[in-house]
């Protein structure tokens, strides 16, 4: 897998907006915070970081462990212009300008498990949760980011499957410098998405940096149901091609994959 930081000068258009940063020393979510000042009527680039959460949540209705000073606890709101079909694409460009923001400063070249956890030596180190919300000037999306700066930021129980900036580059991370470069990351990939021919150039990164997406053999859940195949792709909605023992191909739109051995 090839790690492709974004180039600028694919961006023909204009940056959509400039983010502006609200600062608190503890909240119970950053999403959660967001999306009442959302409701409030707050403009898109608005971004808010805690240095620590409270009731910090994850994907799937799981909690997201943070401790003060030790991940980065960020969320931006946007107010897309696209169709909401494409809107699932919206976590494939946070987890493109995430891994760039944490390649051009730390020098971490990070893999993508589908849909978007960040992954450095096959443990994650960033999870992202989009939520849409309706506010009265619109739908609207808050893209939540975590990333894990020190070993205190997971439960030491999840040690084996994640992992996070200071040990996976031996140096003590910048949160400051890894945030700037994630403000400049994102109105550039959320350009991109608003643009002609930009779904397909953020899908095709995306699968650039993703060793999820072809070839691996996996097993997925839901929640209600397992399926195992290995992964041929996604949609170009970003849904996830799975090439089943049947022969069929199953297409994920929401789930849990897991990297796993094939039955010999
Ligand atoms: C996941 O991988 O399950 C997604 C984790 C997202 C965590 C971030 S931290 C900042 C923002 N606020 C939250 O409550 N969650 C997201």
């Amino acid at each position: 897998m090839l790690f492709v930081p974004f180039c600028g000068c694919i961006i023909r258009g204009v940056t959509l907006f400039k983010p502006k940063v609200l600062r608190f020393e503890s909240l119970p979510s950053t999403n959660t915070e967001l999306a009442r000042l959302a409701s409030e009527g707050a403009a898109e680039g608005l971004a808010i970081v805690a240095d620590e959460q409270t009731a910090g949540r994850g994907r799937l209705q799981r909690a997201w462990s943070s401790p003060k000073g030790a991940g980065l606890y960020f969320s931006i709101l946007l107010r897309p212009s696209i169709p909401t079909e494409h809107w699932p694409l919206i976590t494939f460009m946070a987890a493109l300008a995430a891994g760039d923001a944490l390649n051009e400063t730390t020098g971490l070249h990070t893999d993508i498990k589908w849909p978007n956890d960040l992954l450095s030596n096959e443990r994650k180190i960033c999870g992202i949760l989009a939520e849409a919300i309706e506010t009265p000037a619109g739908r609207a999306v808050i893209v939540g980011i975590g990333i894990n700066l020190t070993q205190n930021a997971t439960p030491a129980e999840l040690s084996n499957v994640a992992t996070s900036v200071s040990e996976a580059t031996g140096q003590q991370p910048d949160r400051e410098t890894i945030l700037a470069a994630l403000l400049r990351a994102l109105p550039r990939w959320y350009s991109l998405l608003h643009e002609p021919a930009g779904r397909e150039k953020i899908v095709a990164a995306w699968c650039g940096r993703s060793s999820y997406a072809t070839g691996k053999f996996v097993q997925v859940s839901n929640g209600d149901e397992v399926w195992q195949g290995t992964t041929c792709g996604v949609e170009h909605d970003g849904a996830l091609r799975l090439g089943t023992a049947s022969g069929e191909i199953k297409v994920v739109r929401a789930g849990d994959v897991y990297s796993v051995r094939p039955s010999s």
